[in-house]
């Protein structure tokens, strides 16, 4: 199945504040048909949205600090609450922590008619 023209919709824009990251936990349908979680973050960064897999590359932890809080309105970085590593929002690389020059797993994200889509990708759909 080629995925790439398949968009999934994962929430209104307006649903994700500005600077902010906001958590999603997903069911992603493998190669295989087997259904894993795939936890996610969303930020909206003024006009631009990124969307990483939740998941440090130093120790594959979650990286909120707190359930759904990624980021420290004094840095301008998105930031893994388990030993402090600084991630671009634009990019995902680890430029300071204990898995710098490292990178998020960034997954493709557009937003189409209001809604914030995930590209590429097969998820399963909520019941
Ligand atoms: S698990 Fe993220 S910095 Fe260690």
């Amino acid at each position: 199945m080629n995925l790439t023209n398949i968009a999934f919709s994962v929430c209104p824009i307006t649903d994700v504040p500005n600077r902010k990251g906001k958590g999603f936990s997903l069911l992603r349908r493998g190669a295989d048909g087997i259904d894993s979680p795939l936890h996610i973050i969303v930020l909206r960064w003024d006009r631009r949205i990124f969307a990483y897999v939740n998941s440090c590359p130093h120790q594959k932890s979650r990286l909120d600090w707190e359930e759904g809080v990624f980021t420290d309105p004094n840095s301008p970085h998105l930031i893994c609450g388990k030993h402090g590593a600084d991630f671009t929002i634009d990019t995902g690389t680890c430029v300071s922590g204990p898995c710098k020059g490292r990178d998020l797993q960034q997954l493709q994200v557009t937003v189409i008619e209001g809604d914030v889509c995930l590209l590429g990708l097969e998820l399963v759909e909520d019941a």
